[in-house]
């Protein structure tokens, strides 16, 4: 039973909604926002005590780009929480390409940097009970309609995914929703890799599909952003079946995956190949390399080269 849950990110679409869903569940007790902006924080607080009737929200403050601050909010978590979304991500944009402290890029740090260093210090703190997820794509093993390529790196090494944290890997041609893809890869091969080191814990990484009426389509770049909210989301993806769903059924993926004990540690569940939507499958059934072990421990490796 999961009592309490840590949401990163949980101010807006998915994370927010993957908050009022568990709030609802009889057996919750209390909800972790993690959120990077107080006045924002407080605001989805209050809507979701009016929309759940639940009084059982608690603000945490940090910023997953920004390690010291990761750190200084694990200090105010008091209490073990049963499971933990890492949820805090996204494209990012134009501003991903830059620099931060860390050495990884705006991308990678907001995908991974702050989320690896929760999850590390909750362990360390014997914090954590039960079960952490990954929030990944199928970017990672490709959408041909956005143009997103199936990962493919040419040695999976350490130094290969570092280069890919830190943008070296993409040279001058930083185009970002297909380095979101590799970013997202690099955190899934490393959330596999912590299953095999903690097994007393449940590791998993799910995509939440194609999901409608969260903040990600504004920080496209905006030929990209007017097609997708205009064009794909509302007409196209709709009239292709399996490839858009709504904000609850994106959220109810990670509820569910937390929540039923058929869904494994260890495993990449998303949509089936060529899907955006529908049942979700183990993703290394059809994109092998996911099965790698030792891909999976360069990328744990890499991601640590950046954590000090
Ligand atoms: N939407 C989709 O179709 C889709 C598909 C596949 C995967 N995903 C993944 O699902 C996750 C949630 O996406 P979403 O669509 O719900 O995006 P969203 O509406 O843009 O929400 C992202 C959340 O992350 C927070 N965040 C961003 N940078 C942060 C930082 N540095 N520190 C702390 N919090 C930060 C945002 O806070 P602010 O409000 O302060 O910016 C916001 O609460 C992401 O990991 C995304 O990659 C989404």
């Amino acid at each position: 039973m999961i009592e309490s849950i840590l949401i990163t990110g949980a101010n807006a679409g998915l994370g927010k909604e993957t908050a009022r869903q568990f709030a609802l569940k009889q057996e919750t007790r209390k909800v972790i926002l993690f959120c990077r902006n107080r006045a924002k924080a407080e605001a989805a607080k209050k809507d979701l005590e009016e929309q759940t009737g639940e009084k059982i929200f608690a603000i945490v403050i940090g910023d997953v780009t920004d390690a010291d601050s990761v750190r200084k909010a694990v200090e105010e978590i008091k209490d073990p929480v049963d499971a933990i979304v890492l949820n805090a991500g996204g494209v990012v944009g134009k501003t991903g390409a830059n620099p931060t402290p860390s050495g990884m890029n705006q991308l990678a740090a907001t995908n991974i940097l702050g989320n690896v260093i929760l999850v590390e210090e909750l362990i360390k703190r014997d914090k954590l009970r039960k079960t952490v997820l990954a929030v990944s794509a199928e970017a990672v093993p490709g959408v041909k309609m956005l143009g997103v390529k199936r990962v493919s790196m040419r040695t999976s090494s350490v130094e290969e995914f570092a280069a890919v944290l830190d943008g070296s890997y993409f040279g001058d041609k930083f185009v970002a929703l297909q380095a979101y893809a590799y970013v997202k890869y690099a955190e899934t091969m490393s959330t596999l890799s912590m299953a095999r080191k903690y097994p007393r814990l449940k590791f998993v990484v799910v995509s939440p599909g194609n999901t409608k009426g969260t903040q990600a389509p504004e920080s496209l770049p905006p030929p990209m952003r007017f097609m997708l909210k205009f064009v794909m989301m509302p007409v196209v993806f709709p009239l292709m079946g399996g490839m858009v769903h709504t904000l609850e059924v994106g959220a109810k993926r990670f509820v569910d995956v937390i929540s039923d004990d058929r869904y494994k540690s260890g495993v990449f569940y998303a949509s089936k190949e060529g899907k955006l939507s529908g049942d979700m499958v183990d993703q290394s059934t059809f994109f092998t390399d996911l099965k790698n072990t030792s891909f999976q421990d360069n990328a744990y490796e890499a991601i640590h080269h950046f954590i000090t």
